[in-house]
């Protein structure tokens, strides 16, 4: 039985799974209430809040699971990428459960984490296949060819896709993090009623600073007594436009590589424009598309575990 822990930004999570892929556990304690107020993460408070929640995650993993730690195997842990702070709580956890037992420890990259959440049971996805992975930290597009890695097609320039959805968001009134309001809002209102560009950068690159800014303006030039009612159709223009940028880059991809298969992981793949844009599309669960340990224990199967207690001296990348 492997032992999972995510503490890469905001979400403290700890997860049992089996060598098989099957889940026995999954728990994510969001520290998002936290933070809203200040309209995004604030990296300190987010150690901190780590630090108070990482024991209390894995004892409820376990009493989920109705297993003891002493039927723990191998422990994995997001090493990178990151809040470094954040990181280091989950990496230290980690070291001290793994010693303490005398355990291998697993150093998983949070990137692959979120690839692997597609080869847990009870559906889990065989490469060859491309992946969008889409998230509040990343865009991504993959080439995966086998379990244990991936190469990268293409990213973005400067926002990721779900930054781009948290900053139109906080556009519009809404909480940290608006993606999934955003979404909400977004059936709401007429998805043609702004024409907000799609950015084209060379290769299969992304760049999504374009359609904020044009967001913003849209929004400052519209009376106030009428943003109220134009919101709906504000928010399904500009979610239009992120979706059609996210899936014709990958079309693009698809047609290059000559993939077969198309997956969607990562928090952005919840969405319903994006899930509905790409129909053939293989998506993670809900639960797992946005940050969990699920998905990093399923990953520690593919990564080289090291000896206890040579892992003692590992150390997180931010
Ligand atoms: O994968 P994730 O939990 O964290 C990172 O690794 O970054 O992704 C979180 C991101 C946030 O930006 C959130 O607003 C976005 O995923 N998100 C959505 C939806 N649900 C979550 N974006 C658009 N539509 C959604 N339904
Ligand atoms: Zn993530």
């Amino acid at each position: 039985m492997i032992l999972g822990l995510e503490t890469s930004c905001d979400e403290t999570a700890a997860a049992l799974v089996s060598p098989g892929g099957e889940v026995l556990a999954n728990v994510v304690s969001s520290q998002a209430d936290l933070h809203a107020r200040y309209g995004g993460v604030v990296p300190e408070v987010a150690s901190r809040r780590h630090l108070e929640l990482v024991v209390p995650v894995v004892r409820e993993a376990l009493a989920v699971a109705g297993r003891r730690l002493d039927e723990v195997e191998l422990v994995a842990v997001t090493r990178t990428p990151g809040l470094i702070g954040a990181l280091l709580v989950g990496v230290s956890a980690a070291k001290a459960l793994a010693w303490a037992r005398h355990l291998p420890l697993a150093p998983v990259d949070h990137l692959h984490g979120h690839v692997a959440s597609l080869f847990l049971e009870p559906d889990p996805l065989e490469p060859p296949f491309l992946c969008l992975l889409a998230s509040g930290g990343h865009t991504l597009l993959l080439e995966v060819s086998d379990r244990a890695g991936f190469r990268v097609l293409g990213t973005t320039l400067d926002d990721a896709a779900g930054e781009a959805f948290d900053k139109g968001a906080r556009l519009l009134g809404l909480d940290y993090p608006g993606g999934a309001a955003l979404d909400r809002l977004a059936r709401t209102g007429d998805a043609s009623a702004y024409a907000f560009p799609v950015a084209r950068v060379g290769g299969l690159d992304f760049s999504f600073s374009g359609v904020k800014t044009a967001l913003l303006y849209a929004v400052r030039d519209l009376p106030v007594e009428e943003l109220a009612a134009r919101r709906g159709d504000l928010a399904a223009s500009y979610q239009r436009a992120i979706v059609r940028a996210l899936a014709e880059r990958t079309l693009l991809a698809a047609e290059q590589t000559g993939a077969r298969r198309i997956a969607l992981v990562g928090g952005v793949a919840a969405n319903s424009e994006l899930r509905a844009s790409l129909p053939d599309a293989v998506a993670a669960p809900l639960e797992l598309c946005t940050d969990n340990a699920a998905m990093i224990a399923s990953a520690a199967r593919y990564v080289r575990a090291i000896p206890c207690p040579d892992y003692l001296g590992l150390d997180a990348a931010a």
